[in-house]
């Protein structure tokens, strides 16, 4: 006989009529009893409501309701009785309880209480089981589910790129090797160096930085193509905003240019945050709630003025401000915190790199938007940008959004053989090595476009989560890979 014949909670809660028989399964969130009676909140992960179990000890056994426990994993079966107390218009009268799993009360850490985010990463293996985290992955899900059907329904390819490489795409540098090497006994060249030609895929490889390479090989194919997979980079930065094993979507697509490429960029950023909007109403609601609690502990002038919700909403109304690095660069120098020589890294010539402070600055303080700033200098953007005729910009467009920083970066491709070989020759990248890249310049190249969104920093955003840990289920940064 089959086990699982349950009803889950989150369909019950839209359906239950008064004496129907159903069975429920989940765990423990908390149990409140007296000798008359014991009420049971349980949490099947379905939504973030619990369900009330009430078990009257006539029914149940003493040994059965002892082993009721936070944390603890039942099966009930029971009758839906209106609810006497307030909180929930129905609940379950229980026949039967079956303990499926038990959870000693003295040693589970998830205790009905706030918990630290430092201690729940420490148990991230069990802190799915809270509210806060249960209800990020359900966002998280819908927010993927999202970007899948925005593309589907433009006629978009999902293309699955490869997660080991020989190429960095990024030209960073910051890349996880993969090798089934002997690292206590490699085998070397004649000049001493480790010899990977002997290594399993006969060359030097890695994780990818980035699918977006392999996905313009397929958008001069199939015209309009997306990836959707993990990236890797090894940066040693411990912030808030970077992991070292993270998400990232990246549509790539014939015939746009950077115009187009923003076009398309805005459109699908308001249509994932619509999405959650529209499909995950009551995690959001639990979320905004404890985003205003967090939002109290700040220092006044740092608070938002802004619930969640209206932050999403916000987004998705208003157009995102377009400007360009120059003139960003103008409004970044005549800047009052500038002025004030408040900026860690003050603003000194065209040409600088923007900080995550500058940034904040432009998307927090000045326009109070998401930004996107595009015709970046030459030399702090990728080999693989379009050159603009100004011979030191290119095509390039980050997007800022308020709280997050860069949340998208891309450009339009230049698809001219000749310029792309010269900067790589500048930039010193192997032409040789990259001769199936090259490829497409040689043979019916065309205007095209993309962009990549870090999948983390926007579950951040609208799950309104302040570290970007705590919303990829188990996180991998500097010194992290337990689970
Ligand atoms: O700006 P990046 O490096 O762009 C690319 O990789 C291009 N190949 C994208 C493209 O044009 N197809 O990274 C894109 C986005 C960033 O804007 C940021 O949101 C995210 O990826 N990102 C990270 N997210 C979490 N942790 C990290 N270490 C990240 N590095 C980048
Ligand atoms: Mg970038």
């Amino acid at each position: 006989m089959a086990f699982n014949n349950r009803t889950k909670i989150n369909l019950l809660l839209e359906s239950a009529k008064t004496d129907d028989q159903v069975t429920l399964m989940g765990w423990v969130r908390t149990k409140r009893s007296n000798k008359n009676v014991a009420f049971i909140a349980l949490n099947d992960g379905s939504c973030i409501q619990n369900f009330q179990v009430v078990a009257d000890p006539q029914n149940i056994p003493e040994e059965i309701l002892k082993k009721v426990n936070t944390g603890a994993c039942l099966k009930v079966n029971g009758k839906i009785v209106p609810s006497q107390g307030s909180g929930q218009s129905s609940e379950l009268l229980a026949d039967e309880i079956i303990v499926l799993g038990e959870a000693d009360p003295e040693k589970f850490p998830i205790q009905p209480k706030r918990h630290t985010m430092e201690f729940l990463r420490e148990n991230a293996h069990l802190r799915i089981r809270t509210n806060t985290f249960s209800a990020i992955f359900r966002v998280r899900h819908n927010l993927a589910f999202a970007v899948h059907q925005f593309f589907h329904n433009k006629g978009f390819f999902y293309i699955h790129s490869p997660i080991i490489t020989a190429s960095d795409a990024e030209g960073a540098g910051e890349m996880f090797r993969v090798t089934t090497l002997d690292p206590k006994n490699p085998p070397l060249t004649p000049e001493g160096k480790v010899d990977y030609s002997q290594d399993f895929f006969e060359r030097e490889t890695n994780l990818t930085v980035s699918g977006q390479l392999e996905g313009e090989l397929a958008a001069l194919a199939l015209s309009d193509i997306y990836t959707f997979g993990p990236t890797f980079r090894a940066e040693n930065s411990n912030t808030t905003r970077h992991l070292a094993e993270f998400w990232m979507i990246e549509p790539e697509m014939a015939f746009y240019d950077a115009e187009d490429n923003q076009n398309l960029a805005e459109e699908f950023l308001k249509y994932i945050i619509s999405f959650a909007l529209t499909n995950c109403g009551n995690d959001l609601e639990f979320l905004a709630n404890r985003a205003s609690e967090e939002e109290k502990t700040k220092k006044a002038d740092q608070r938002s003025d802004m619930t969640l919700i209206e932050k999403l909403n916000f987004v998705v109304e208003n157009k995102f401000i377009r400007i360009t690095y120059t003139e960003a660069l103008d409004i970044l120098r005549q800047s009052t915190p500038n002025k004030k020589k408040k900026f860690t890294y003050p603003i000194e010539d065209w040409g600088m790199d923007l900080q995550s402070e500058h940034e904040r600055y432009l998307v927090e303080k000045h326009f109070n938007k998401p930004v996107i700033i595009t015709d970046y200098p030459k030399a702090i953007k990728s080999f693989y940008m379009k050159q603009n005729d100004d011979g030191k910009t290119v095509a390039a467009m980050d997007i800022l959004f308020p709280g997050i920083g860069e949340i998208v970066g891309g450009s339009q491709r230049e698809e001219r053989l000749d310029k792309l070989e010269e900067r790589m020759e500048e930039l010193q990248i192997s032409r040789e090595e990259m001769w199936w890249y090259l490829d497409t310049r040689r043979f019916g190249t065309t205007p095209h476009s993309g962009f990549g969104l870090g999948f983390e920093r926007m579950v951040q955003f609208v799950t309104g989560m302040a570290n970007i840990r705590d919303v990829i289920p188990f996180p991998r940064t500097p010194g992290n890979a337990e689970f």
